[in-house]
């Protein structure tokens, strides 16, 4: 186990780029379908680890937009892996709602229907909130948003002068959350791959070459340590937040 973590401040929201799992299966001589398995498997223990520690909001990185270009098979097997995975235990245990931000009209129906009923069965609970981001770009989000708010402006809702800041992030598919306080990206990647490129703005990250299917207890660990090892500065010099800190205390 690695040093304590200190309680006080556990990131409120974490999102993750779950890779590594291709890489994890070819490397034990498994077709890569196994490593997305374990993968969802991983999942399970991570949300209950979070949920554990307190964090208010996990956002996970499940599907892209652009992994629909993946051979036909993957894409299939991770479909129905979708469809059986994650025991509704999980969240009945630990007061996790579930819910999802993508361009589900590009998901099979099937897949479509089991999300929201997870949706819907878990809604009333106020823990933790896990988001799974599946069929998801942050580019067509902001296509989508600036859609959505050029049709306002055309219905005469609202003047294009008035939009703002807020605006866009009141039309993302996340309005409802706050920005991610930790991006964590496992398998090795040092890339965003169009994850959050709004939210995560001021997000601080953390890189590793852990493969997703085993990233366990320790290495969430590790990632949160190097984010309280962090001072935030949002544009402030070093002694303005540490000032602000003192005032605080
Ligand atoms: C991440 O693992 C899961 C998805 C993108 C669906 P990968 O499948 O990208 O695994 P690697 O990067 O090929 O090892
Ligand atoms: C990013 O992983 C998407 C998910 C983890 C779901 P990829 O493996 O698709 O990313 P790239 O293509 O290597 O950047
Ligand atoms: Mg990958």
């Amino acid at each position: 186990m690695t040093a304590e973590l200190d309680k006080t401040r556990i990131p409120q929201h974490i999102a993750i780029i779950m890779d590594g799992n291709g890489r994890w299966a070819m490397d034990r001589g498994l077709d890569r379908t196994f490593g997305h398995k374990a993968g969802l498997d991983n999942l399970e223990n991570v949300t209950t680890l979070c949920s554990n520690l307190g964090v208010k909001y996990l956002t996970v990185y499940a599907f892209s937009i652009e992994n629909f270009d993946r051979p036909a098979y993957e894409v299939e097997a991770l479909m129905g892996l979708v469809l059986s995975f994650i025991k509704m235990d999980l969240f009945h245990n630990n007061n996790v709602s579930f819910h999802v931000v993508g361009d589900r009209d590009r998901l099979p129906k099937s897949v479509q229907d089991k999300l929201r009923s997870m949706e819907e069965e878990t809604a009333m609970y106020d823990g933790m909130a896990m988001t799974i981001a599946m069929s998801y770009s942050s580019k067509q989000e902001l296509v989508n948003a600036t859609k959505l708010i050029a049709r306002k402006v055309q219905n005469g809702e609202m003047s294009a002068d008035d939009i703002n800041e807020e605006t866009i992030r009141q039309h993302l598919w996340t309005s409802w959350m706050p920005d991610p306080d930790l991006l964590i990206r496992t398998g090795g990647e040092v890339r965003i791959s169009n994850y959050l490129l709004w939210q995560c703005a001021y997000s601080e990250f953390y890189f590793c070459d852990t493969y997703w299917p085993d990233f366990n207890e320790e290495a969430l660990h590790k990632a949160i340590e190097s984010y309280q090892s962090r001072q935030r500065r949002f544009g402030k010099t070093e002694a303005q937040v540490e000032e602000e800190v003192k005032v605080k205390k």
